[in-house]
Formats: C-alpha cells, sequence, structure tokens
C-alpha cells in the first residue's frame, strides 16, 4: 500500500503533496485570465477597445497618464474590479481618487462601442487593464507593450471608505508604502518598478506643497529644480506639474535617473532614491532593457490582483453604475 494512505502516515509525510496542490491552485487561479477570452462571444472586443480607447486619447492626450492611474487605484481596492469607476457615493469620494483621479471618459467610450457590438459580455474591469496597455504603448513609444489577459468580470460594491490604507499617499514612508504593496501580492521590486508610472502624468501644485516648504523636505531637492517648482507652483496655487521633469509625455527610465539626479516630483518618489533597500534597484531600473521587462511583467501581475472571474460578480452595462 502506497505510503500515503497508510494510517501511521506523519502530517509531514503530506507536505509535498500539499505544496503541490497549493502551486497548482496558485497557477489555476493565475491563469483565470487568458488573452482571447472574448474569443467566441465577442470576436471583435480587442480591436473594438483599442480603437475606442485611442481614439480618446487622441482627443485628450491628458487622458493617457490618467487611466494608467485609474487600473492602480482600481487594482488595489478589491482588487481589479472596475470597483473606482463607480460615480459617487463610491471609492471616487476617497481623498486619494477625489479631485484628481482622470480619465474615465476614456473608459466611458470603450463601453459605449462595445456595447454596440456586444451588449453584456465585456467588463469595465477588462476595459480599464486593456485602457492601461494601451497607455503605456502610445506613451513609450510603442516599446512597451503586451496582450493582456482578459476575463475578469465587475464588482458590486464601491466605498471610499475601504481606499483608507490601500492607496499610498505622497507623504507616506518607504516601510508604509512597501507594505501597501506587499498587501497585494507585489514586492518591493516591484513597487519600485511601478512607480515608474510616474515618468509620466502630472501631480497638482497642493500636493507637493510641504515639500517645497519644508526645511529638511525641501534640502531632498536638487536646488535649481526647487526653485523652478517654486516658481511653478507659488502658495496656494491649484496648477499642476510634471511628475517627470526631463522627459515629460514619455514613459521610460529617465524617471530614476531624475531621482539619482534629486528630481523626483514627490516626497514618495524621492524617497526611493534614501531609502536603502530601494535606492539599488532604482539603480538597477536606470537600464532601459531592465525597466521595460520589469514593468511589463509588474503591470501583468497587477492586473490580476483579486479578479473576479467566472460568475462572480457582474458584467456592468454602464461602467458609473452597478446593474439594477
Ligand atoms: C508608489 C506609490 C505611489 C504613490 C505614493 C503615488 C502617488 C501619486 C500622487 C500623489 C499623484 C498626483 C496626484 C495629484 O496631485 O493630482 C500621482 C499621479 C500619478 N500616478 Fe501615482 N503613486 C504611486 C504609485 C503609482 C503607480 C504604481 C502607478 C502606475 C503604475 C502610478 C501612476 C500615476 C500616474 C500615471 C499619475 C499621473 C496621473 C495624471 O496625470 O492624471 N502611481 N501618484
Amino acid at each position: 500500500m502506497g505510503k500515503f494512505v497508510t494510517a501511521s502516515s506523519s502530517a509531514s509525510d503530506f507536505l509535498p503533496v500539499l505544496l503541490m496542490m497549493v502551486a497548482l491552485l496558485a497557477s489555476s487561479v493565475e491563469s483565470q485570465l487568458v488573452a482571447n477570452f472574448y474569443e467566441s462571444s465577442c470576436p471583435n472586443a480587442e480591436a473594438i477597445i483599442t480603437s475606442a480607447v485611442n481614439s480618446a486619447f487622441n482627443a485628450r492626450p491628458a487622458a493617457a497618464p490618467g487611466v494608467l492611474r485609474i487600473h492602480f487605484h482600481d487594482c488595489f481596492v478589491r482588487g481589479c474590479d472596475a470597483s473606482v469607476l463607480i460615480d459617487s457615493p463610491s471609492e471616487k469620494d476617497a481623498a486619494a481618487n477625489a479631485n484628481s483621479l482622470q480619465g474615465f471618459e476614456v473608459i466611458d467610450a470603450a463601453k459605449t462601442a462595445i456595447e454596440k457590438q456586444c451588449p453584456g459580455i465585456v467588463s469595465c474591469a477588462d476595459i480599464s487593464a486593456m485602457a492601461s496597455q494601451l497607455s503605456v504603448k502610445r506613451l513609450s513609444g510603442g516599446r512597451l507593450t503586451w496582450r493582456v489577459p482578459l476575463g475578469r468580470r465587475d464588482g458590486v460594491v464601491s466605498s471610499a471608505a475601504e481606499v483608507t490604507g490601500k492607496i499610498p499617499a505622497p507623504t507616506d514612508t518607504v516601510a508604509t508604502i512597501k507594505s501597501t504593496f506587499a498587501a497585494v501580492g507585489l514586492s518591493t521590486d516591484e513597487m519600485v518598478t511601478l512607480a515608474g508610472g510616474h515618468s509620466v502624468g502630472v501631480a497638482g501644485c497642493g500636493t507637493i506643497q510641504n515639500r517645497l516648504t519644508d526645511a529638511t523636505l525641501a534640502s531632498t531637492f536638487d536646488a535649481n529644480f526647487a526653485a523652478a517648482l517654486k516658481r511653478q507652483c507659488p502658495t496656494g496655487s491649484t496648477s499642476k506639474v510634471n511628475l517627470d521633469v526631463t522627459t515629460p509625455n514619455r514613459l521610460d527610465e529617465v524617471y530614476y535617473r531624475n531621482l539619482q539626479a534629486r528630481k523626483g516630483l514627490l516626497q514618495s518618489d524621492q524617497a526611493l532614491q534614501i531609502d536603502p533597500e530601494t535606492q539599488p534597484i532604482v539603480a538597477r531600473n536606470t537600464n532601459p532593457a531592465v525597466f521595460n521587462s520589469k514593468f511589463v511583467a509588474a503591470m501583468i501581475k497587477m492586473g490580476n490582483i483579486g479578479v473576479l472571474t467566472g460568475s462572480q460578480g457582474q458584467i456592468r452595462l454602464n461602467c458609473r453604475k452597478f446593474n439594477a
């Protein structure tokens, strides 16, 4: 009789089998999303979404960084389930999202286009994941691209209170930011790499005001950069400033060179160059080949966080509202 069925087997005998089962379970969770998910239900889904998203980016280029951030804020709260897309009262009311999260019209445009061809088939969560990939592709001049695994379903809960502690703040310490990412299964390396999203887009002057005025924080800036920012952001200004001072509209590794030159915009950006664990990762990510491949891998991993699949959740008809 095999040793796994004898009554005298000890718990440790089962450990290899248990580990194998856990590994199988983990890989089946990861593979719940597939690239050709809509192949039979809506064969042109990816083409329709691509066309609508790119048109919306052409209409308002500043929306492209916005949708990348929307996907990040979606995935970190209840997984990538489009919970952040629901209109107020919702996650949109949380401080991390209110007034600054933007680009929702891109997802609306894609949803309207897809509903005309394939009603009730394609989730808002998948549209958001695809829009973020198309944003990265566009902003990297086509260098960073991948086929998005699909099959997410939309959540039925969206609460501002749940955002607290899940989306890092620019004033958070590196230790806090690391644990925010660890909470959704992302490593410190992946955190530093995804922070490369800050090589595009803008922040409000209000977001960096404390860094400009607090003497200790101000001393972490390059002096000329700080002087320029003070001119752009006088106290009380509601203007926006580029997150990447060197190549503001290009998603690339230059963000990390800015940090080394003490030209990171947010306190949390510059902190990555100060923390002893993240500093060597910043240095490695200045290599474009290293950054490009790690960024794509981390985006795919982020897009898998806590996804709803199968018969879970719903396929929303309007990304801003739960189905009646
Ligand atoms: C590491 C921790 C992070 C912190 C503390 C953080 C914080 C912020 C803040 C405060 C802003 C500016 C908000 C404003 O003033 O308008 C911002 C913008 C942005 N963030 Fe992050 N973020 C983090 C990670 C990420 C990640 C992982 C991504 C995507 C992969 C990302 C993508 C963006 C983009 C693209 C913008 C510009 C959005 C626009 O132009 O509308 N961020 N972030």
